[in-house]
């Protein structure tokens, strides 16, 4: 039977992974197809029953699945017990379903050359941040600093994971200089979102990395702030693609080109950015 594999979520037609998989797929000369399939709330167990009737060879789970589906895999990988959500589900050679999450790692891939012990701002505490920081203390960064809107929510994910420090927003803006690397992670700046900064960046530190895990648009107002400064920003694209380019392997045993894939989302997309 010919292979295929899904991106389950809810929504998903906006999701960007079918065009990325089916491109590696077909430039690896592999007979397979990667296809989006809407879960309706309340129908996540059916689907995954269906996935595993259909011969599914694996597939990746976006919001609001991620959390939800654990409990219907037969394995779950360490990436994804400390994160506690999956994004990515590969079927073993016995057919075992084995949960995974990707995108922390896929983060870090996306970041390129990183000065050694950096301290790092993580802004936001949601399940995004989450990836981050455990893939963050997973590769030996541990100095991390999270600042949140509702700080108690900082302070449980520095508690669950045993990370970093809890820090205001205020105090973040205000001792910016501090940090290395600066991660927005929260939804603000999406397209459709209010458009408020996180924080202000004029005490941003001399050859600081800003990066913001928003792709659309392709320049937040955040990142558009950063560049004001001069120093180097990344968006969300390399995230989505490295995190994608690691789901890939996992199910094909090949990497795939990931720096060629954030070249071409980024024109389909309407942009012309270079990250710096
Ligand atoms: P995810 O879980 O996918 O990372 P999310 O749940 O939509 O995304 O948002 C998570 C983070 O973004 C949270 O830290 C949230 O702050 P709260 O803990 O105070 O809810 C933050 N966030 C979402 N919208 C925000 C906004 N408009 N301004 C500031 N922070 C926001």
């Amino acid at each position: 039977m010919k292979k295929w594999f899904a991106v389950i979520g809810n929504p998903i037609s906006h999701s960007l992974s079918p065009f990325m998989h089916e491109a590696w797929l077909k430039e690896s000369n592999i007979d397979a197809s990667y296809i989006p399939i809407l879960v309706e709330e309340g129908k996540l167990e059916e689907a995954v029953k269906g996935l595993k009737l259909l011969g599914c060879s694996g597939w990746n789970v976006t919001v609001p699945y991620k959390k939800e589906i654990i409990p219907f895999l037969d394995e779950i990988d360490d990436s994804a017990k400390g994160i506690g959500a999956v994004n990515t589900v590969v079927k073993s050679e016995d057919n075992r379903f084995i949960g995974y999450n990707t995108d922390g790692l896929g983060f870090i891939q996306s970041l390129g050359p990183i000065p050694s012990k950096p301290l790092v701002l993580l802004l936001g505490a949601g399940g995004a941040s989450r990836g981050i920081a455990h893939a963050l203390k997973q590769s030996g960064i541990s100095n991390i600093f999270i600042a949140n809107r509702t700080h108690a929510n900082a302070e449980r994910l520095v508690n669950d994971l045993k990370i970093g420090q809890a820090i205001e927003l205020q105090e973040a803006e205000g001792r910016l200089y501090d940090f290395d690397i600066i991660i927005q992670t929260t939804p603000q700046g999406m397209k459709n979102q209010e458009n408020t900064l996180p924080i202000h960046l004029h005490k941003i530190k001399e050859h600081a990395i800003v990066a913001d895990i928003v792709y659309n648009p392709l320049v937040t107002p955040f990142l558009e702030e950063a560049t004001k400064y001069n120093v180097r920003t990344i968006n969300g694209l390399g995230m989505l693609v490295h995190q994608g380019a690691i789901a890939f392997s996992y199910w094909n045993g090949i990497k795939p080109n990931s720096d060629k894939m954030v070249e071409r989302l980024t024109e389909q997309l309407g942009g012309n950015y270079v990250n710096r």
